[in-house]
């Protein structure tokens, strides 16, 4: 196995990785290529987490702050420390192919929490790729019928160490009767449990809650691969969206 620790230097595999999404994603998109190429050398890190697909402005947030707001809530001493033992277990997660389900309501940093863990994966040369499931569903809707979409979205699936999957409720609730897009959706998550490969989902609700929607299988499936999390609190907007006038 591939030591993926930092001093040992960066494994081959995450070169080819980062080449494979540039040319898969990028070739030919000139405002994707511009995005990865305003950073320079010095800002590598920037770059990574651009080419796993992390959205900027969760570039700036520091593990440490987030947890301990997150922490501030009495209710998320559960929540907190599976987030902390997940983070701090990245290398055995993935030889364990083990991901995280966290719910909760709109705003509690579910999405937050999960581009952290990104960036530590990222740091230690993890493959890794977050994907909101509304790109999900647009490849579903339109991609699958464009060869190289459907090689990139065979690539991810089939081999991104950390994938995140965000507001999964979005996916489920396109299944109805499209059996296809169903079969798509079913495929993700087989495919990677076959692989062994570690998942992490974010959903404005519990497991059971969508237990239907998503199947028995699948059901089973999460139940098996992931660490249930549930955060709670308020909306972090809200009190985002009270500063703004003081930032101008
Ligand atoms: N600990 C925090 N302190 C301050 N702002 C935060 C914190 N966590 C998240 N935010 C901000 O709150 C907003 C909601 O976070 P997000 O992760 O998108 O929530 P969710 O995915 O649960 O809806 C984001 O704009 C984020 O920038
Ligand atoms: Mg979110």
């Amino acid at each position: 196995m591939i030591s993926r620790k930092k001093k040992k230097g960066t494994p081959r595999t995450f070169w080819e990785h980062y080449h494979k999404i540039v040319d898969l994603c990028y070739d030919g998109n000139e405002e994707l290529l511009e995005k990865i190429n305003v950073f320079g050398s010095e800002e590598q890190q920037q770059r990574l987490f651009t080419v796993a697909n992390i959205p900027q402005k969760y570039f700036k947030f520091d593990y440490n702050e987030i947890i301990e707001t997150i922490a501030l809530d009495i209710d998320n001493q559960t929540a907190v420390n599976s987030i902390k033992t997940y983070y701090k277990s990245l290398q055995k997660a993935a030889d364990q192919g083990i991901g995280l389900y966290i719910h909760g309501p709109h705003g509690v940093a579910k999405t937050t929490i999960t581009t952290l863990i990104l960036k530590k994966a990222v740091n230690l040369y993890f493959r890794c790729f977050f994907w909101k499931s509304s790109d999900i569903i647009e490849f579903i809707r339109s991609g699958w019928k464009n060869e190289n979409r459907r090689r990139f979205f065979d690539y991810v699936v089939n081999t991104v160490d950390f994938l995140v999957i965000d507001d999964i409720v979005r996916l489920f609730s396109e299944y109805k009767e499209a059996a296809a897009e169903k079969l798509y959706i079913d495929k993700i998550f087989i495919k990677r449990d076959d692989m062994n490969l570690s998942t992490i989902i974010t959903s404005n609700v519990g497991l059971d809650a969508i237990q239907e929607q998503m199947g028995p299988a699948l059901y089973s499936n999460f139940r098996e691969r992931l660490i249930d999390v549930e955060v709670r609190g308020d909306d972090f907007r809200d009190s985002i969206g009270n500063q703004l006038l003081n930032k101008l």
